[in-house]
């Protein structure tokens, strides 16, 4: 039986952004019912939600596509969660009392899924006494609850109650709905490029955006795991559930990881660690006067070389950047540092490597298997190595 999303849309002004959440579900492969309340469909036409999922939007409770079934208890049976978003106070307030007045608030009960709900409102309403007890009764009842942003709201006071970005709403459901098959298992993970300052202005560093790194992070931690993520100056949000500890230079980023590998059962390296410093930051900025620098550098220590010295019991993960000869250049630095899995990519691959969305990766273990994977989204690639070092854990 297909598993689906439910989305249901209640009659708030954020109502117009449950449109770029269905986009979002629908886009990441997952199948979305959308239903709504007769006052959302004020706010956003049924037509809107239907077209983009390719579903009859359910409002009415007596509406059910086929007669031989009834349609609340058949799609509370077929549901891997429920999001409500926006989240009215008036329905927030049935579903806290039980009421069942329309198709979602009937299904509401009918429900042993998952349930993410996103209160959206007025500031003032927020704060009321009757949302506070509904949310309150609902977070004790295991539901949960995605708090609203502070910002300016549709009435044009500026408060608490803005309904966060579909971004936002579709990272917090997947963190509620994932496998959780690394509960508990604490996770190190590197991430971004180094910074090796030449003088107060300037630095050397690479092209590394982070993406390969925050995706595992984030995988990591929706299925489970409690994320250290180390990092290097990069311009993306931490993701949810994730400690994050940000660095600049290598020698930080050496100490960082140092002090929490001793806590940590996997280890998974993808920054691009700057090999190389200025053998001195000039105190002051270099004046072009000096044509012609020339440039001395220091070797920067190889954290996962050191990693891999002291590596206990604990998998280590390394990555490998190369141009050509992939493999054979893959063995060797996973045969040098120690690791059990290292993660090779091609940077003259299209669509590999450094500031792409996508990555086409070999993995290659310390028993010399190698298997290549094909070109994939950062985020659905890091899932998939998550598989792996899972299989790997459990047999170790
Ligand atoms: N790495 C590290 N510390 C360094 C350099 C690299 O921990 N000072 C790690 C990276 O995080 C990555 C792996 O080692 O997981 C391989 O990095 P890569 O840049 O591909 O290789 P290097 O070891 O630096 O070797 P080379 O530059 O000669 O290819």
């Amino acid at each position: 039986m297909e598993k689906i999303i439910i989305l249901g849309i209640t009659g708030g002004i954020a109502a117009y952004k449950a449109a770029g959440l269905a986009r979002l579900f629908i886009r990441n492969k997952y199948p979305v019912q959308a239903v709504m309340t007769p006052a959302a469909t004020r706010f956003i036409t049924p037509l809107t939600l239907q077209t983009l999922t390719g579903r009859r939007v359910l409002i009415d409770v007596f509406d059910g596509e086929r007669p031989d079934k009834v349609a609340h208890i058949d799609l509370a049976a077929r549901a891997e969660a429920l999001v409500v978003a926006p989240a009215t106070g008036n329905t927030l307030g049935k579903f806290a009392a039980g009421i069942a007045d329309n198709f979602l608030t009937t299904l509401f009960m009918a429900l042993q899924c998952p349930v993410v709900l996103v209160p959206a409102m007025n500031e003032r309403m927020y704060d009321s006494a009757a949302v506070q007890e509904s949310l309150r009764l609902l977070r004790s009842r295991g539901y949960h609850l995605m708090e609203p942003g502070a910002g300016e709201l549709a009435c044009g006071i500026a408060g608490r109650g803005r309904m966060p970005e579909p971004d936002a709403i579709y990272t917090f459901v997947r963190h509620k709905i994932g496998k959780k098959d690394f509960s508990g298992i604490p996770v190190l993970v590197t991430a971004g490029p180094t910074r090796e300052p030449l003088d107060p202005a300037r630095f050397l560093s690479n092209a590394s955006t982070g993406l390969m790194g925050y995706s595992l992070a984030r995988a990591f931690a929706e299925r489970g795991a409690k994320v250290i993520l180390i990092s290097g100056p990069v311009s993306l949000p931490p993701p949810l559930g994730v400690k994050l500890v940000p660095v600049v230079t290598a020698a930080e980023m050496y100490r960082a990881v140092l002090e929490y590998y001793p806590g940590c059962r996997v280890v998974v390296k993808t920054a691009a660690v700057a090999d190389f410093r200025p053998s001195m930051a000039a105190p002051e900025k270099i004046k072009k006067e000096q044509a012609g620098l020339t440039l001395s550098l220091a070797p920067n220590r190889d954290i996962l070389k050191k990693l891999g010295e002291e590596k206990g019991d604990r998998l280590l993960i390394g990555f490998a950047a190369e141009t050509g000869q992939l493999v054979e250049k893959a063995k060797r630095k996973l045969a040098q540092k120690n690791l059990d899995l290292i993660v090779a990519n091609d940077l003259t691959v299209p669509g590999a490597g450094f500031a792409s969305p996508t990555n086409q990766v070999t993995l290659i273990d310390a028993a010399g298997r190698v298997e290549e994977l094909p070109l994939m989204e950062k985020e659905a690639l890091a899932h998939r190595l998550l598989d792996r070092i899972r299989e790997r854990l459990t047999r170790g």
